[in-house]
């Protein structure tokens, strides 16, 4: 008997280290599973240990249930290889932390999924005074990504890091003068600051392609589809309540396991070795937005954003940014 899903599943080695950031739920607990029940290990990267321990527990049960259906391709292991690291991307001393415990623990790491997110929310800002979308989306990501790429550069061959944009990113304005919002709390465009946020992500996969040209490393960014998830958790109310009641009966939005499709066909599909610098969307190589294509823009971007993480990164952190080994 065979599964439903969109994606191949694949045999994957037990020492195969992913890292998806925000597993716990929505379409990170999906693609997390999936990592883990085609056979690799992965560490749920999280800020509430309590809610990830809970989410590798359901992660282990839907695993004995997709085995008791009959779906063929999962790993003959019986237990999942899960693991919880905390990371909360509010914090940058956080993200170091993680960053320094993992690089202690002496591993490989194949599969760096930049998931967690935050989006529909008032003003809200990060441990490090920041606006937190800006923070949690985008910078903390990429300080995790430039301190992680020196083991991703010797862990072999095919290695990926992915990140998750939204198709948002068309509503975002470039403009890296007010990338950090300075503006009254009451006044917050949250709208344009979360596809601002999303825009970095699509334009940063550009920028990494080009430096890490050659390398065992790719970099793609993607759109899930809109995905009935807990991101719409702070804007669950009011009118826009009654619109997700209505999306949610007519369909419009999808389930958490068909969102996590593209990420887990990036993660896992061995078609995708090798493959860089690309939108995607439904597991298809997608045009996105002209702004986000630009790369006197991407580079104008890459220099605005050091001066917001610099002071946590090394020099050679920040040259193997720029593609040195
Ligand atoms: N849902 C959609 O329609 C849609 C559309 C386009 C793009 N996306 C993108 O897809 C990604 C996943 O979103 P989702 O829909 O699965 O939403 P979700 O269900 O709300 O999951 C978001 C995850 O991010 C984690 N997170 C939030 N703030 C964090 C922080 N400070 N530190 C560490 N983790 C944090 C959350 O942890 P907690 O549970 O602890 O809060 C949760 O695990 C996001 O990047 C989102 O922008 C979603």
């Amino acid at each position: 008997m065979g599964s439903s899903v969109s994606f191949p599943i694949t045999q994957i080695p037990r020492d195969r280290i992913f890292i998806v950031t925000g597993a716990n739920t929505g379409i990170g607990y999906e693609l997390a599973k999936w990592c883990a029940m085609m056979g690799g290990t992965v560490i749920l990267a999280c800020r509430s240990e309590d809610r990830a321990r809970k989410a590798m527990e359901t992660m282990q049960e839907d695993f004995e249930k997709e085995r008791a259906k009959g779906t063929t391709g999962l790993t003959e292991n019986p237990t999942l290889a899960l693991e919880f690291m905390k990371l909360d991307l509010a914090s940058f001393e956080s993200v170091v932390n993680f960053c320094d415990e993992f690089k202690k623990s002496g591993r490989k790491l194949h599969v760096l999924v930049c998931n967690a997110g935050l989006g529909f929310a008032a003003y809200k800002q990060s441990a490090d005074g920041l606006e937190m979308m800006l923070q949690v989306n985008y910078l903390s990501h990429f300080l995790m990504i430039a301190k992680l790429l020196p083991i991703m550069r010797q862990s072999g061959p095919d290695c990926r890091i992915i990140l998750t944009s939204s198709a948002y990113h068309h509503r975002g304005t470039f403009d890296v003068a007010t990338m950090n919002y300075t503006g009254t709390a009451n006044n917050f465009p949250d709208l344009n600051y979360y596809g601002r946020s999303k825009l970095y992500q699509v334009m940063q996969a550009y920028a990494m392609t080009t430096r890490l040209k050659g390398s065992n490393v790719t970099v793609n960014s993607l759109h899930p589809g809109f995905v009935d998830s807990e991101l719409f958790r702070e804007a669950d109310k009011g009118i826009f309540k009654c619109c997700l009641g209505c999306f949610r009966c007519c369909g419009i939005m999808v389930t958490t396991l068909k969102g996590a499709s593209t990420s887990i066909d990036l993660a896992t599909n061995p078609k995708r070795a090798g493959m860089s610098g690309h939108y995607w969307t439904d597991c298809k190589i997608k045009t996105s937005s002209s702004t986000s294509r630009d790369e006197q823009k991407q580079e104008a971007l890459w220099k605005a954003t050091f001066p917001f993480i610099q002071k946590y990164l090394t020099e050679s952190e920040i040259s193997g940014m720029e593609g040195d080994t």
